[in-house]
């Protein structure tokens, strides 16, 4: 199976760099297809705990790791996470920048901000990063690309572009301060040498890899539920993490995926807005929030938290065509007596469904029908493989893989890269 794609089936930070870290072990190249720094994955590795925005979770046991055409880029979260690299002893030229990938500029940044203050209430609850601006200007074909650090002319005259447009926006539009050309240019001129060495043919190296029968794992930054054709639009990102986005991201063929891994929570999580119908009510959501360490990685902002919804995972797996399934954080529900978990939507009309709405407002409006599981109320410490689960744990695994007819094949029982029960 030389071609894998892990990708997150809820609303994002189900534990993915975790799980790509594992399955990077047997792996030659890992690939980032989508998103940008807006994505914060924590992997802990022998007590060291790394959290990347930037660069594929491969980095982190010397994969080699491409980020590619889908994704873009924070020129200074790159450079810094290059010399975090460096720092722990790993060598940065095992990572690959697409050129077509897009530049992250300082304007993308103060409009992500200031259109979001200016939504006020309406506002997305976007990371801030300038993740939105950036892919449209791409789409609107006056971003500027990775390889155009590569000529100084080229650069400095996008630049000058771009500035002569953006400024009157931030400043008639958003009331705020324009940018000073030159400063852009110098700390751009900068940047582009650092980058340069970087750059290379992402899809080129990838269809080589999978012809040499390589083992390529591809890794979204973003999950399902945030995907921007179908995710819960609005509140959603800018690019299409979902299984599809990785051959488009990377620049192979659709047929060159043999399969497509999902990791879910045992719960769910989101950040920012929108409806969200499994999110918990009471105090209990603040349990576990707390249990689950559930606070951003990027942003440090609270996680809203609810119970599993089945319903939405079954979205995710029509959508991606998951083949299997990895479970995380079961043992962050060891605390509760009774596990409540999302299996059907009540719709305005009354009526029930187990497949996700296709409107948005019979989505704002559902109600969960939930099953009551028991809970365990013991620590899965103990248990080294999946049959070694308390009975209620096993019954819970179970649920889902028979609601979802899919596999699952890993099951997070704790933080460390060897608490993965397979
Ligand atoms: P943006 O990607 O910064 O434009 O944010 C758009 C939406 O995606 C917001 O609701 C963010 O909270 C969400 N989002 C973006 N990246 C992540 C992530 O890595 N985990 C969870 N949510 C994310």
């Amino acid at each position: 199976m030389p071609a894998t794609v892990v990708v997150g089936a809820q609303w994002g930070d189900e534990g993915k760099g975790k799980i790509v870290d594992l399955l990077a072990q047997d792996s030659d190249v890992v690939c980032r297809y989508q998103g940008g720094p807006n994505a914060g994955h924590t992997i802990v590795v022998d007590g060291e705990t790394w959290k990347l925005r930037q660069m594929p979770s491969g980095v982190v046991s010397g994969t080699q790791s491409v980020i590619g055409a889908g994704c873009v880029v924070d020129a200074q979260v790159f450079v810094d996470e290059v010399d975090l690299l460096k720092t722990r002893g790993i060598d940065p030229s095992i990572v690959v920048l697409s050129g077509n990938a897009h530049l992250i500029m300082p304007w993308h940044v103060t409009i992500d901000q200031a259109s979001e203050r200016r939504l006020g209430k309406l506002q997305i609850g976007t990371t801030r990063r300038g993740i939105g601006p950036t892919y449209a200007d791409k789409a609107s074909r006056i971003g500027i690309r990775v390889q155009d650090v590569l000529d100084a002319k080229i650069l400095r005259e996008k630049i000058e572009v771009a500035l002569a447009e953006k400024n009157l926006w931030l400043e008639r539009i958003y009331d705020v301060a324009p940018f000073d050309l030159e400063e852009v240019w110098a700390q751009y001129a900068g940047f582009a040498e650092q980058l340069a060495p970087f750059v290379g043919d992402a899809s080129l190296l990838v269809d080589q890899a999978l012809h040499a029968g390589k083992n390529v794992l591809f890794e979204g930054a973003q999950a399902t539920m945030l995907d921007l054709d179908h995710g819960t639009y609005p509140f959603v990102t800018s690019s299409n993490p979902i299984a599809s986005g990785a051959p488009t991201g990377i620049g192979i063929g659709p047929t060159r995926i043999d399969r497509v891994f999902g990791v879910s929570k045992a719960y769910v999580t989101r950040v920012g807005e929108g409806p969200f119908p499994s999110e918990i009510p009471g105090d209990d959501q603040a349990r576990l929030r707390e249990l689950g360490g559930e606070f951003g990685t990027v942003t440090g902002r609270e996680r809203r938290c609810g119970w599993l919804d089945i319903v939405a995972l079954r979205y995710a797996v029509r959508i991606n065509g998951i083949t299997s399934l990895a479970l995380t954080k079961l043992d962050v529900l060891s605390d509760f007596a009774e596990l409540p978990v999302c299996v059907r939507y009540r719709l305005r009309d009354g009526s029930e469904t187990e497949h996700f709405p296709a409107h948005q407002s019979d989505f704002h409006h559902a109600q969960p029908v939930w099953e009551v599981l028991e809970g365990w109320r013991q620590p899965l410490d103990d248990a080294s493989s999946l049959d070694e689960l308390p009975r209620a744990a096993h019954a819970y695994v179970e649920l889902v893989s028979q609601a979802l007819g899919v596999p699952i094949e890993l099951v997070g029982v704790g933080a460390a890269r060897e608490r993965v029960l397979a």
